[in-house]
């Protein structure tokens, strides 16, 4: 009924109907009672006008009508907030089995990474009639990620991932705007979302990539030497990843956190914030190394060894041929760092100035 009127965008996905009815519920509230607060004042203004009722009755409290006047709007924000809450819920639950797509939000613009390894600029491809997750960071400041035509707005920070999920429902070409002003060129910020018919997305994804995003993320876990403590023998020194994402992890201080993305994230950058059960606290931060895409390939690859569709590759053969000095296994050799099991007939001949 309303489409057709200039004032509203398209609606192009399964949250806009639900979005509009909440919005168009309120206005036709705030109007009701606009016009019959004004209609009333109207109304007695002229029945007790001064000509015809010289004489003020003054009424001290009425029990009823204070009742009446506190239970109609009591009743009416309670079905707005309960409304409204079904569709916060709605829209911040995304369905399970839906695609994901990554999104780094900077100064100015917009850059996609699709799990297929497509990779866009101000522009993001998707499907009609699929369920797309975003999960969507900053690299400087905050942004936020807004398209009108599918009734969904959401914040994009940095140093964390933020989600948000739609449906599209109507092939076509629909505005993507930041929301949240982020500098001088804020309003240039801006994109466009092409939703696709299914097949044709299919095709266009996998056109012209070199590897997905999760094999991107396999070579970054090689190159920063991930698979020396990462290992699918359950021997190294940090925990074995496969089939890690999205279970239960249990931590050292008996608390227990879901393997999500954030979690992810967080060890990867944080790594000493949540010790898992049974492991030291010893892997160095990657916090200035990698760039938010590649922390993305990261996490995307931790995802695939969580569903069975990536394998941890086998350690490299040399050690410490990673980023960062990795200490070897053999208590001989790491005497250095390690008092309590050095032995004097150990390391007494490497080691002249040990203390007698
Ligand atoms: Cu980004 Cu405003």
């Amino acid at each position: 009924m309303w489409e057709h009127l200039p004032l509203f965008p398209a609606r192009a996905s399964t949250m806009a109907g639900h979005v509009d009815a909440l919005y168009f519920a309120l206005v036709a509230i705030a109007a009701f009672f606009t016009f019959l607060v004004s209609a009333l004042i109207l109304f007695f203004a002229i029945r007790y006008r001064k000509g015809r009722n010289p004489h003020a009755t003054q009424i001290h409290g009425s029990t009823a009508l204070e009742l009446l006047w506190t239970g109609i709007p009591l009743a009416i924000v309670m079905m707005i907030f309960v409304w409204s809450s079904v569709i916060f819920f709605m829209q911040t639950r995304p369905p399970k089995g839906a695609m994901e797509v990554y999104l780094v939000g900077k100064q100015w613009m917009w850059k996609f990474q699709h799990t297929e390894g497509q990779r866009e600029i101000n522009a993001l491809h998707v499907p009609a009639g699929r369920d797309v997750r975003m999960i969507m960071t900053s690299q400087d400041v905050i942004h936020s990620f807004y398209v009108p035509a599918f009734r969904i707005k959401a914040d994009v920070l940095p140093g964390r991932y933020t989600t948000t999920w739609f449906h599209a429902t109507t092939p076509g070409h629909y505005h993507l705007f930041c929301a949240e002003y982020c500098g001088t060129q804020h309003s240039g910020m801006i994109g466009e979302i092409v939703v696709m018919d299914p097949t044709e997305y299919d095709k266009w994804a996998a056109s012209g990539v070199d590897g997905s995003l999760a094999s991107a993320g396999e070579k970054s876990f090689q190159h920063y030497g991930c698979t020396m403590c990462h290992r699918a023998d359950n021997a190294g020194r940090g925990p074995n990843l496969t089939g890690a994402f999205g279970h239960a992890v249990l931590l050292d201080d008996g608390r227990t956190v879901t393997a999500d993305e954030s979690y992810i994230r967080e060890s990867i950058l944080n790594p000493g914030a949540k010790i898992v059960s049974g492991f030291k606290n010893i892997m160095p931060t990657f916090e200035g190394q990698l760039s938010e895409e590649e922390v993305i390939g990261l996490v995307a690859y931790i995802k695939a060894l969580g569903n069975g569709t990536a394998n941890l590759p086998l350690p490299v053969s040399e050690p410490n041929s990673g980023a960062y000095p990795v200490a070897p296994k053999q208590e001989g050799s790491a005497a250095k760092s390690d008092k309590t099991t050095t032995t004097p007939e150990k390391s007494g001949a490497a080691q002249p100035a040990a203390k007698p």
